[in-house]
């Protein structure tokens, strides 16, 4: 039923070289945060994780002489622009439908309006408040958040359970949607 799943995403060479940059356990984490909001809030669960996932992936290096600049980064930043890039065409690299890969697109430029000099709060779909949340709940000062570390097999471990969980959503919506159509049948 799902095109691609987190892991398949995650372990292509593509989101390795670039979530290393932003940190792993913020992907991870964010996307935890969009699974349990976009159940509570029935939202697309598969469209909400994924963008999560790669949410941040637009991301460069801000070092300056081996140390974090965070003023510097902020002044050049266009990460969701660069990341809303490089995630649609992984996306559809790897087999995404083409109109998921689209609203993931949209949310991952639009999970943040910090690069830009007007608020989108309150022009985002539900979908695309999901994953700005996610990224809120796990944000800290001075973006310390990209810095805390997780180890890719631990990182592997979590979205295989993130992933059965969807799996299993989707598996218990068929179950409603075909016994209200034996229901409908019966009557
Ligand atoms: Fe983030």
């Amino acid at each position: 039923m799902r095109n691609v799943t987190l892991v398949e995403i995650f372990n292509h060479r593509i989101t390795q070289k670039y979530l290393r940059r932003s940190g792993i356990h913020h992907a991870v984490k964010t996307t935890q945060y969009a699974y349990k909001l976009a159940i509570d809030y029935g939202v697309d669960v598969d469209m909400a994780t994924k963008a999560a996932l790669l949410h941040d992936i637009g991301h460069y290096e801000w070092y300056r002489e081996g140390k974090w600049d965070y003023d510097e980064y902020r002044k050049h930043d266009i990460h969701a622009i660069k990341g809303a890039e490089r995630a649609h065409k992984l996306l559809i690299r790897l087999g995404e439908d083409r109109l998921a890969a689209k609203e993931i697109t949209l949310a991952i430029l639009l999970h943040t309006d910090s690069y830009l000099n007007f608020s989108v709060q309150d022009f985002r779909t539900p979908l695309q408040t999901v994953v700005a949340t996610a990224d809120e709940m796990d944000e800290q000062p001075k973006g310390l958040h990209h810095y805390n570390k997780m180890e890719v097999k631990e990182a592997i471990t979590l979205l295989t359970e993130i992933d059965e969980k969807i799996n299993q959503h989707y598996k218990s919506k068929l179950v409603r949607i075909n016994s209200s159509k034996l229901f409908i049948q019966d009557k």
